[in-house]
């Protein structure tokens, strides 16, 4: 798929993952709408990319509807939706206290990440769906979607991030075989370790981030969300890529803890 002229939506656009998503896909010609809660930061962003900010909420159907409908007035093909808004969490089924896992941050997890990708995959196919086929195969644009390794080999304390990224992973292929009818393909990236604004900043963060990525056999350091963008757009780019779990982490396995 070619963006050039298109218009491709990026939640989380505003930050880490999303932003380096941003700023390749402005590159290739595409007129980026960028769908996060950070107004600050996202308005900043799509004013330098020359594309367009909506405050979204993805867990929320109105708020996601009102970031598509600003993607179609673009006036451009809407052809790429990049799901890349999330949120972490760490907590243990059964705490060193005894008590369980608290409910509501297990749903607001789930919330977030998984039923806010399907929330943007599902109105974003929607318009994809209406606009006219790009090419000979009738394809009309690609989803991608951002689950984690830690939806594959879940740490400790990570039942419900693990949770929120195995949903991504388990929804991936029938997405892609009901988007197939309307020429749509559907990916997901599982990053390992990628140096974002998500572990925080300072000195604690920077030697958290060091214990994190000690494992990673080569290259030994922790992934950059530009590789991150890259890669995405490759998947976009390459036509014959469907349906498919992608990992991205520099062939790290991660440990129970
Ligand atoms: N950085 C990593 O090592 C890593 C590894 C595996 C997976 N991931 C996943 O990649 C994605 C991007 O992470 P990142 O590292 O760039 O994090 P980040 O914190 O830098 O960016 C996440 C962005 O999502 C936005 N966001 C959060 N909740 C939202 C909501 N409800 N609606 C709209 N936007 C919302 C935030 O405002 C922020 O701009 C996440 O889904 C994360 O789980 C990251």
């Amino acid at each position: 798929m070619d963006l050039n002229g298109a218009a491709a939506i990026i939640s989380g656009g505003a930050s880490g993952l999303g932003e380096a998503t941003a700023r390749e896909l402005a590159g290739t010609g595409a007129t980026v709408v960028i769908a996060d809660l950070n107004t600050e930061r996202g308005k900043a962003l799509a004013d330098e990319l020359g594309g367009v900010f909506v405050h979204t909420d993805v867990s929320d159907e109105a708020s996601v509807q009102a970031a598509v409908e600003a993607a179609v007035a673009t006036g451009r093909p809407l052809r790429a939706v990049v799901n890349s808004a999330g949120i972490g969490w760490a907590s243990r089924t059964v705490g060193r206290d005894g008590a369980p896992h608290d409910l509501a941050s297990y749903r607001k997890v789930i919330d977030v990440n998984l039923i806010g990708t399907f929330n943007l995959m599902r109105i974003g196919a929607a318009a994809m769906a209406k606009t006219e086929p790009a090419d000979a195969d009738n394809a009309r644009g690609v989803v991608i979607n951002t689950a984690s390794v830690a939806g594959i080999e879940g740490q400790t304390g990570q039942v419900a991030y693990s949770a929120s990224k195995g949903g991504i992973i388990g929804m991936t292929l029938p997405a892609a075989r009901d988007l197939a009818a309307v020429g749509v393909r559907v990916l997901t990236i599982c990053p390992g370790i990628i140096d974002t604004p998500i572990y925080g900043s300072g000195p604690e963060a920077d030697a958290f981030k060091a214990k994190l990525s000690a494992p990673v056999p080569f290259p030994k350091r922790m992934g950059r969300a530009s590789e991150f963008a890259h890669l995405v757009r490759a998947l976009i780019e390459n036509d014959y890529m469907n349906g498919e779990v992608v990992r991205f982490d520099g062939g790290i396995r991660f440990q129970p803890k």
